[in-house]
């Protein structure tokens, strides 16, 4: 099997993990949250979005939980910023690690930020562009990389020359979103491949949602593909609001659990993040779809 010794956690849960959470999480118990999991060794937290409040109530908040984050130095702190007006929101929170985010999927992308693909692209460019110049780190997220809630599949070569153009921008990471998790490990697998094989000079990183269960068979497939940064969320909390019937992130407690026992470095606490599986449990009103928080008593104890 080909296997890394290492691999990097971005935890999407204070964004992907709430943002449709449908009761407005109090600004403070969202801080709670970030720093729980800053105490976890994580690296890579996204921690809110700049997007428009009348669309996603959940991250009306995103200014004031930027502001007060009591952040650790050697920890990155992502904000989503779909549009050039997030940006703007984001640069006067004093924001420096940005996840720009356009959809592959002409139908998705016009639902989600009312825009084509193209707009999209063209307005992010810009952002791309005075955000470098500040020094900034850009990440972005190529949502529905593998298929469109209502689409169907996406092209292997559409996703692919949306890759070719990120890498034209030289943004720093490029992430292959399964935004609904309906992709299987075969796709996961040549996507991946391809994308590396194109040679990309950026980061790339791989996002699922485990709406039919395969969010680790996918991980897995794309760990094989040579893949060693993922996303996930706390719980296995997640979901987009215009992504119907998608179900949450692959929980990061699993993750973590699976590749300690695979003998593959996170860095990352597991008993820690336990502690903020119990945190999630209070703050959101949804049955967490994360394994380990189901299972009981010593079993939890890692094998290595
Ligand atoms: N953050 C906060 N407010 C924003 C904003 C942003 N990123 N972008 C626009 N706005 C405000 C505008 O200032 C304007 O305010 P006003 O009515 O007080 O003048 C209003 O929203 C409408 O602006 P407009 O450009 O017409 O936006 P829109 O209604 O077409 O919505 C998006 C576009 C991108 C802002 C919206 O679709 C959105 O927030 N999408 C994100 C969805 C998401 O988070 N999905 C999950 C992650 S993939
Ligand atoms: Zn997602």
């Amino acid at each position: 099997m080909n296997l890394p010794k290492r691999v990097e956690i971005m935890e999407s849960g204070p964004r992907d993990g709430i943002q449709n959470e449908k009761t407005f999480i109090p600004t403070e118990q969202k801080l709670q949250l970030i720093h729980a999991l800053g105490e976890t060794g994580i690296k890579r937290i996204e921690a809110t979005s700049f997007v428009s409040p009348k669309h996603v109530p959940q991250m009306a908040d995103a200014d004031v939980v930027y502001r007060n984050i009591d952040q650790k130095p050697d920890l990155q702190y992502l904000v989503l910023i779909p549009n050039k007006r997030g940006f703007e929101l984001a640069r006067e929170a004093g924001a420096k690690n940005l996840a720009l985010v356009a959809g592959a999927s002409e139908t998705f992308n016009m639902k989600n930020v009312r825009m084509s693909v193209e707009e999209s692209l063209h307005q992010l460019s810009l952002v791309v562009e005075e955000a470098k110049s500040e020094d900034m780190f850009v990440r972005f997220s190529i949502a529905t990389s593998f298929h469109c809630p209502y689409e169907g599949i996406v092209a292997e070569e559409t996703t692919l020359n949306m890759v070719k153009t990120l890498e034209t921008l030289e943004v720093d990471e490029i992430v292959l979103c399964d935004t609904i998790g309906r992709a299987n490990p075969y796709q996961v697998y040549q996507l991946f491949s391809k994308t590396l094989d194109l040679g990309t000079k950026a980061k790339v990183t791989a996002h699922f949602h485990d709406t039919y269960g395969f969010s680790k068979a996918n991980s897995l497939a794309a760990l094989q593909a040579g893949i060693t940064s993922f996303d996930t969320s706390i719980g296995g909390l997640g979901g987009c609001p215009f992504a119907p019937g998608a179900a949450g992130n692959d929980s990061t407690e699993d993750f973590v659990f699976m590749l300690n026992e695979m003998g593959i470095e996170t860095g990352i606490d597991f008993e820690k993040l336990m502690d903020c599986v119990s945190l999630v449990k209070e703050m959101t009103e949804r049955r967490l779809t994360g394994h380990l928080q189901q299972v009981r008593g010593g079993s939890l104890k890692q094998r290595v």
